[in-house]
């Protein structure tokens, strides 16, 4: 059966890097005979500007029904004043809520062509490869009581609450053990045990899921502020990292930027895997948001794009092969000096997206 796929293209440079994501669709089709069917789909502004919502009903049943969901990005300031719940990151937030996607992926991998332009040192992150598991639909992001409750003396209270309960502890920790299986086979699990009663939980779930399941992996427990300041000093020494949705908000974030450019980091977003299927639900988007500042120019790196795409053939279709091939092929116009605008250094070829999709195909 065809793998189907629905693009959401978006908003502001989304679109344009999708197209490069197209082009090697079509290859792989073509030359390939991958069976890749497409779907499209409006989501942020321009699905606001069509029908008044960030995604209309028929592009959310789509959505559930396709093997893997395409995301590019959303939002610019056509849409900074329309109402809050139809804002475009609302058309974001439905698919991952809707599709149950509570595992996000970031993997922080730094192209040996980019190892000078990190800004740390170049033995630190040259050959960095490590994949940061974040809990993404729990904790004090969703947590309630949530409010701001006016106390009466002229004061007011700012309430979030850290809630997390075993299950969930579980289903994140079982995608980190088993992503660790296809890697270097190692996870480091991270909270604040010593001060937050959720830390301890997690912990204890951890440490036991590890224990019933997963045994064969190396598993080290780690306190998240101490775990930002490693990434920062040693990152080598990390493989997959899981942790909460706060702390892998702001770990990711530091990861980012051991690597260099927003428009270079793919991520993933994984659901529970269907009972009869065993598939997860799957949703694979840049890091980065629609860039009004350029879009339109035609200067965006497509390879955030490229790379998600790489994510989603190795996790959602199991083509391992044809994902190393992809990513080998960025890794190889980059060693040929072909940079974009974000990540153009002295030198180097400065190109646009097109070219730098069509060098990647090439290769
Ligand atoms: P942004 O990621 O869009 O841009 C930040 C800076 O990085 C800009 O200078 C931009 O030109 C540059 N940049 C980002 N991606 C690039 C690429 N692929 N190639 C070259 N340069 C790139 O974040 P910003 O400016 O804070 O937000 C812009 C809009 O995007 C806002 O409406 C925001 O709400 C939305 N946004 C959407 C996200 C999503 O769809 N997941 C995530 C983050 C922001
Ligand atoms: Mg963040």
């Amino acid at each position: 059966a065809a793998k189907k796929l629905l693009l959401l293209p978006g908003d502001g440079i989304g679109p344009e890097a999708m197209a490069e994501v197209r082009k090697i669709i079509a290859y792989m089709n073509a030359e390939l005979e991958s069976d890749f069917s497409l779907e499209e789909g409006l989501v942020g502004g321009c699905a606001y500007d069509a029908h008044g919502k960030a995604i209309s009903e028929a592009d959310m049943a789509k959505a559930l029904a396709a093997d893997a969901v395409l995301f590019g990005a959303v939002g610019g300031p056509k849409w900074d004043t329309v109402p809050y719940d139809v804002r475009p990151e609302a058309g974001l937030l439905r698919l991952r809520k809707d599709m149950e996607l509570f595992a996000n992926l970031r993997p922080a991998i730094c192209y040996p062509a980019l190892a000078d332009s990190s800004s740390l040192k170049k033995e630190i992150v040259e050959g960095l490869d490590i994949l940061i598991v974040r809990e993404l639909t729990g904790g004090v992001y969703f947590g309630e009581p949530k409010e701001i409750r006016d106390l009466g003396n002229g004061q007011k209270r700012g309430i979030d609450t850290q809630v997390y309960d075993t299950y969930e502890i579980e289903r994140i920790s079982g995608v980190a053990f088993e992503l660790a299986r296809t890697r270097a086979n190692k996870v480091t699990s991270m909270e604040k045990r010593n001060v937050m009663m959720s830390g301890v939980l997690w912990n204890e779930v951890v440490t036991a899921t590890h224990k019933a399941k997963y045994s064969d992996v190396k598993l080290e427990h780690m306190l998240a502020d101490a775990g930002g300041m490693q990434l920062v000093r040693w990152p080598k020494q990390f493989d997959v990292i899981v942790t909460d949705n706060l702390f892998g908000d702001m770990l990711s974030d530091i990861a980012a930027m051991l690597t260099g450019s927003l428009g270079m980091l793919p991520s993933a977003s994984l659901g529970a895997p269907d009972a009869k299927t065993g598939k997860r639900k799957a949703l694979y988007e840049p890091v980065h948001g629609s860039a009004p500042d350029i879009a339109g120019t035609g200067a965006a790196n497509p390879i955030a794009m490229i790379a998600s795409f790489a994510m989603c053939l190795r996790y959602s279709f199991n083509m391992v092969a044809e994902a190393d091939r992809l990513e080998a092929a960025i890794a190889g116009v980059l060693d040929d000096g072909l940079r974009t605008g974000d990540i153009m250094s002295e030198g180097k070829t400065k190109i646009g997206t097109v070219e730098m999709g069509d060098a990647i195909l090439a290769k």
